[in-house]
C-alpha cells in the first residue's frame, strides 16, 4: 500500500489510489468509475453545524456491509467496565506493562487501566495500555465506541487504515476516528504504548486566545494519509469494539479496499516534537494547559472531556520561581505517561511506558528529593529539559481504575511514600 501525507488539520481532503477514482461534481453518481461502490461515512450528526461538521466519502471495492455475522470475541483485558462503587483517591503509579512472551497482536495485547464515562453515553474516556509482540495477520478492527488516540512508546507502528497508511514512531501519535477499520503491523518488533478511547466530542485543536494566530500544534504539522488499498481475498476477521465488548465477524476480503477517498473525517498522525512550548520569560509558570495539543470539548463551556497535553523538552528560565512542576490539587483528573526520557517532577520511579494516576483534589506534584534539588538551584542559569517526553490524559471527571490495573504485580504501591520525605521546614 502507499504511503504518503496530506497536511493541514481538519481539511477537505481529495485523493485516490485509482486514478479517476473519484466522481466530479457529485457524491454518488449513478455508476462509479472503475466500478467502485460510494458509501459515507458520517462522523459528526448529519446536522452538526458546518464548521463541526465531519464526514468522508469512499470509493471502495464492496462496500462495508459485506462480512459474515458477530459474534463475541472475548479479550477479557479490554473493556470499558469502568465500575460505579467506591473508587480510591490514591495517587497511583505503575511500572511499564510487561511485554508478553506469546505471540500477541495489538488487540490481543490492549489492556485496560482506568476510564470514566461510556460510550453510550457519548461522553468520558477509556485509558488503555497496549504490548505487543505481532503484526495483526488477517485481522482488521474498528471501534465504533470512540475516537483512538494512540501513542507509541516503543516500536513503530504500521496503521493500514481504510483511508490510508500512518506510520508513527516513539514521539508521534496517531488519531483514528471512530469506526474507521484498520490494522497494526509491528515494523520493529515487541512495541509498546499507549491508547485513549475518547467516547465524547473528536479531538480537536485548542483555541490560542492571546497566542494569536500561531504556536502550540499548528495545523500545518498533522499529516493524513493518501488513499491507498488492499485487493486481497482469504479468510480474514473483521473485529468490532461496540458498547464496551468485542466482536468478531469472518470476512473474505480485505476491508481497506477504498480507492479515493474526499472528506474531512479522516485519521491523522503528529510528531510532538514539532510541538511549540511556550512558557515563562519571567517568573511562575503558566498552568499546563499551555501544553494542549488537542481537546475534546465537553458539553460545558471551556471544560473539556479530554485534554491531551504534553511535556516536551523545553528551558525553564523563570527567575525567583519553583521551577518544576509546583505542588497541586486539580478538580480535573491526571493520567500520566512517559514516553521517553524523564520527567521533571520526580527524581525516580516513573519510566518510560510506566504511567501514573492523579485523581480529581488528591494533593500530588514533586517528590521531596525534586523538592530539595529544585530549592536550592542556580536560577542565574537556564535548566534544559532535553530529551524528554511525558504526557497526560486529562479530563473532566474522575477516572477509575479497573480492578487489573489496581491488583497488576506492576503496580507500585509504595508510590504514596515519594511525598512522605517532604518534612516541616517552617520557622515560626
Ligand atoms: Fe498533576
Amino acid at each position: 500500500m502507499n504511503v504518503g501525507y496530506m497536511t493541514g488539520f481538519g481539511n477537505e481532503f481529495a485523493t485516490e489510489a485509482v486514478a479517476g477514482a473519484l466522481p466530479v461534481g457529485r457524491n454518488s453518481p449513478q455508476k462509479v468509475a472503475h466500478g467502485l461502490y460510494a458509501e459515507q461515512l458520517s462522523g459528526t450528526a448529519f446536522t452538526a453545524p458546518r464548521g463541526e461538521n465531519r464526514r468522508s466519502w469512499l470509493y471502495r471495492l464492496r462496500p462495508a456491509g459485506v462480512h459474515g455475522e458477530f459474534a463475541p470475541f472475548l479479550q477479557p483485558r479490554f473493556h470499558n467496565d469502568f465500575g460505579d462503587g467506591p473508587v480510591t483517591p490514591e495517587r497511583l503509579r505503575w511500572s511499564p506493562l510487561p511485554l508478553p512472551q506469546a505471540p500477541t497482536d495489538f488487540i490481543e495485547g490492549l489492556y485496560t487501566m482506568a476510564g470514566n464515562g461510556s460510550a453510550a453515553a457519548q461522553h468520558g474516556v477509556g485509558i488503555h495500555l497496549y504490548a505487543a509482540n505481532v503484526s495483526m495477520h488477517g485481522r482488521y478492527f474498528y471501534d465504533a465506541d470512540a475516537e483512538l488516540l494512540i501513542v507509541p512508546q516503543q516500536g513503530r507502528l504500521r496503521i493500514a487504515t481504510e483511508l490510508g497508511v500512518l506510520d508513527v514512531e516513539p514521539q508521534q501519535v496517531a488519531v483514528l476516528p471512530r469506526g474507521v477499520r484498520f490494522r497494526v503491523d509491528l515494523l520493529d518488533g515487541a512495541s509498546r504504548g499507549y491508547v485513549c478511547e475518547n467516547f465524547g466530542a473528536l479531538l480537536r485543536l485548542p483555541d490560542l486566545g492571546p497566542i494569536g494566530a500561531n504556536g502550540l500544534a499548528n495545523p500545518r504539522d498533522f499529516e493524513t494519509p493518501v488513499a491507498a488499498y488492499e485487493d486481497l481475498e482469504g479468510e480474514f476477521e473483521l473485529v468490532a469494539k461496540f458498547q464496551g465488548h468485542l466482536w468478531r465477524a469472518p470476512i473474505g476480503h480485505s476491508p481497506l479496499d477504498v480507492a479515493g477517498w474526499h472528506g474531512n473525517y479522516a485519521p491523522y498522525r503528529y510528531d510532538l516534537r514539532r510541538f511549540n512550548t511556550i512558557g515563562s520569560i519571567s517568573f511562575d509558570h503558566p498552568d499546563p494547559s499551555i501544553f494542549t495539543v488537542l481537546t475534546s470539548p465537553s458539553d460545558t463551556h471551556g471544560t473539556a472531556n479530554l485534554d491531551f497535553v504534553i511535556f516536551p523538552p523545553r528551558w525553564l528560565v523563570a527567575q525567583d520561581t519553583f521551577r518544576p512542576p509546583w505542588f497541586h490539587r486539580n478538580i480535573a483528573s491526571e493520567f500520566m505517561g512517559l514516553v521517553h526520557g524523564v520527567y521533571d517532577a520526580k527524581a525516580e520511579g516513573f519510566a518510560p511506558g510506566g504511567a501514573s494516576l492523579h485523581n480529581c483534589m488528591s494533593g500530588h506534584g514533586p517528590d521531596a528529593a525534586t523538592f530539595e534539588k529544585a530549592s536550592n538551584a542556580d536560577l542565574s542559569k537556564p535548566d534544559v529539559i532535553a530529551d524528554t517526553l511525558a504526557f497526560m490524559f486529562e479530563t473532566r471527571a474522575v477516572i477509575r481504575p479497573v480492578a487489573q490495573a489496581l491488583e497488576a504485580k506492576h503496580r507500585q504501591r509504595d508510590y504514596p511514600q515519594c511525598w512522605a520525605g517532604l518534612k516541616k521546614n517552617f520557622r515560626g
